[in-house]
């Protein structure tokens, strides 16, 4: 066999250090779907072009590898640290902004975050979430609105936060209620809510992992400032997942999940003779379905 044939059903151009992702792209079959492989045709562009622009090392591929092993093997179903891992990395952020371009005026999005559970008590207005006992009791009030600052009647919320511990209930299922700290409320005709709970406190997220390895090999802090969840449904509109973040926290500047957005601090004013020692006053805008900037 000549040279020449036995060459004849090789490719025009073998893997290079210049050509890697034209090269990688290339091999994407024509049944792939097309989103799929734009999506990962991008992501070896980015991937490649990050490797060449540091130089990346044996080692440094190795350790990566390491890591991402060990973020895989800590998951469990009450565990996920990759989600946790994008977190920290402002992706699940910016995943989260990209998808939630509202009108001004609407009430912004943040991140969802591990904690939530779907299924929580439906609990009446007025009621008290904190069943534990521990904790600076708070008021939180509001209205949910939309843009015209008209009430939204029967919008559903979902509301969640840590105890005074800094831990939610499903971190500590032995220590806490079940449902500490939740509720499910309605607002009525004129779109108020109101519910009872602990005025929230900054809490770590969870760190014992690779995620929390590797946010102190970056001198980067764990913490997240002290704030309430919530989700807000109604018919119509598009689905609200934020916080309202307490004013003054240490940690407002330097959320180590980029969840705070300036319009998420809300007031928390101290009661002298209230039924709890503090009170939270916040509105909630809602953007109709499909009204996007
Ligand atoms: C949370 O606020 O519950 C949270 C968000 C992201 C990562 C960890 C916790
Ligand atoms: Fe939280």
């Amino acid at each position: 066999m000549t040279h020449s044939s036995a060459a004849a059903d090789l490719p025009e151009a073998f893997f290079t250090e210049a050509n890697s992702v034209e090269v990688v792209n290339a091999k994407i079959g024509a049944d792939a779907s097309p989103r799929l492989a734009e999506v990962m045709a991008c992501l070896v562009g980015h991937l490649h072009a990050f490797a060449r622009e540091i130089n990346l090392s044996h080692e440094e591929w190795e350790t990566g590898i390491r890591f991402l092993t060990r973020t895989g093997q800590i998951c469990t179903d009450e565990r996920q640290e990759f989600i946790l891992l994008s977190d920290t990395l402002g992706l699940s952020m910016l995943v989260d902004a990209i998808n939630n371009r509202r009108p001004e005026g609407a009430t912004e999005n943040t991140v969802l975050g591990p904690f939530f559970v779907a299924g929580a008590p439906v609990r009446k207005a007025g009621d008290r979430i904190s069943l534990d006992g521990k904790g600076e009791g708070c008021l939180f009030v509001g209205r949910v609105v939309d843009l015209d600052g008209k009430p939204i009647e029967g919008a559903r919320i979902d509301v969640w936060s840590d105890n005074a511990d800094g831990y939610y209930d499903i971190q500590q299922p032995d220590l806490q209620p079940k449902w500490n700290n939740r509720g499910t409320f309605f607002t009525g005709p004129d779109g108020r809510y109101r519910f009872i709970g602990i005025k929230p406190v900054s809490y770590p997220i969870p760190d014992d992992g690779p995620v929390g390895n590797m946010l102190q090999a970056l001198g980067r802090h764990p913490y997240r400032p002290a704030h309430m969840h919530y989700m807000v449904h109604a018919d119509g509109f598009q689905k609200l997942v934020t916080h309202t973040f307490v004013g003054g926290d240490p940690y407002l500047a330097s959320d180590t999940v980029f969840g705070v957005k300036r319009t998420l601090v809300a007031p928390f004013e101290r009661l002298m003779d209230g039924q709890t020692p503090w009170r939270s006053e916040y509105d909630f805008v809602l953007a109709r379905s499909g009204e996007n900037r």
